[in-house]
């Protein structure tokens, strides 16, 4: 029975459906869609969806895995997500991040499917915060300059595509990933000391709010911020979680971005302007509530 309402559904094709964000993305979207959930390493954990293996930088792959599905819709929340990573391994963030995402893009043209790209703050330099959709973009690393180049391929192969950037995320997700909110409150539980910038600011939103608003905004048309609702340091992240874990602050370690020994170079301020989506019903909750929501999860 369950099945046969599923294949009544239209079909939407998640891409990056094993990651952080796609795990949401595809558990809330199954209510509303049939959901083909690709996945390149680590099969996708969300229930009731048809997970298939691609890899996206392989255009024959994806090319048939995308004509057997002929979705009405695709997420493409693939990537590799880490500025980290994407220095170590520039070309694979090249054939990811741009290539396989212009790809999608064309094979979405072909066909009229609607295509949502993720993008990300970090396509702006972090000098001229808070930045709207009309801000030029400004990367300062090789994870923000693909993104940047991916959204500019995406838009000129389809110009009624969405490109939805987002903020820092946080929140809890099966499977072994990490993110920056979860190695804190697995420090703060551990009473180990955790070092955190006191002037690197983003507006983090849990990746609940953030797959409800993608979802929403599916037939969005060009560039949508989706920032949460506050502008907050990483220290003063790091504040909140420990008043959601009980209180102790006495592991939090303030240190400024000058003290910094990473190679990476630093966005002080990405702070994204989402009064458009606002204005358009985006709701996201509250920061507290959502790592208060994130550290019961996480004890649970
Ligand atoms: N996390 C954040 O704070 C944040 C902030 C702003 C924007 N974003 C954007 O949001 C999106 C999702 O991020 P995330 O944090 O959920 O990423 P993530 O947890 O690192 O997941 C990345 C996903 O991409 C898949 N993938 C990587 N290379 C692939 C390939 N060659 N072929 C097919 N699939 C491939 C991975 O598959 P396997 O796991 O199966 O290998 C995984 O499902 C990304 O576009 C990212 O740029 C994230």
């Amino acid at each position: 029975m369950e099945s046969a309402i599923q294949g009544a559904l239209p079909r939407l094709m998640i891409t990056g459906s094993s990651g952080f964000l796609g795990w949401q993305l595809c558990c809330q979207a199954i209510s509303k869609w049939q959901v083909y959930g690709l996945y390149l390493n680590n099969v996708p954990l969300a229930s009731h969806i048809t997970s298939i293996q691609c890899d996206l930088t392989h255009p024959k792959q994806l090319r048939s895995v995308f004509s057997s599905i002929a979705p009405k819709a695709v997420i493409h929340a693939a990537a590799v997500s880490t500025p980290q990573l994407c220095r170590q391994d520039p070309d694979t963030s090249f054939k990811v991040n741009v290539e396989a995402t212009a790809h999608l893009a064309e094979l979405c043209a072909r066909i009229k499917t609607k295509l949502l790209f993720v993008s990300t703050d970090l396509v702006f330099d972090g000098y001229h915060a808070p930045y709207s959709e009309d801000s030029p973009v400004s990367p300062v690393n090789i994870y923000g300059k693909h993104k940047a180049m991916a959204e500019k391929l995406v838009l000129e192969r389809l110009p009624e595509a969405a490109v939805c950037r987002l903020p820092l995320l946080f929140g809890w997700a099966p499977g072994p990933r990490r993110n920056f909110t979860l190695r804190i409150i697995e420090a703060l539980a551990d009473c180990r000391p955790v070092s955190l910038f006191v002037d690197q600011y983003r507006s983090p939103l849990d990746t609940h709010s953030a797959a409800r608003a993608l979802l929403k905004f599916l037939n969005w048309q060009g560039l949508l911020h989706l920032g949460g609702l506050r502008r907050v340091s990483r220290y003063q992240m790091g504040l909140l979680i420990a008043a959601a874990m009980g209180g102790d602050t006495g592991w939090l370690k303030p240190i400024s971005l000058a003290e910094c020994q990473d190679q990476e170079p630093q966005a002080p301020d990405v702070s994204l302007d989402s009064s458009l989506a606002s204005r358009a019903g985006f709701k996201p909750l509250p920061l507290e509530q959502g790592l208060r929501q994130t550290v019961e999860r996480f004890i649970r």
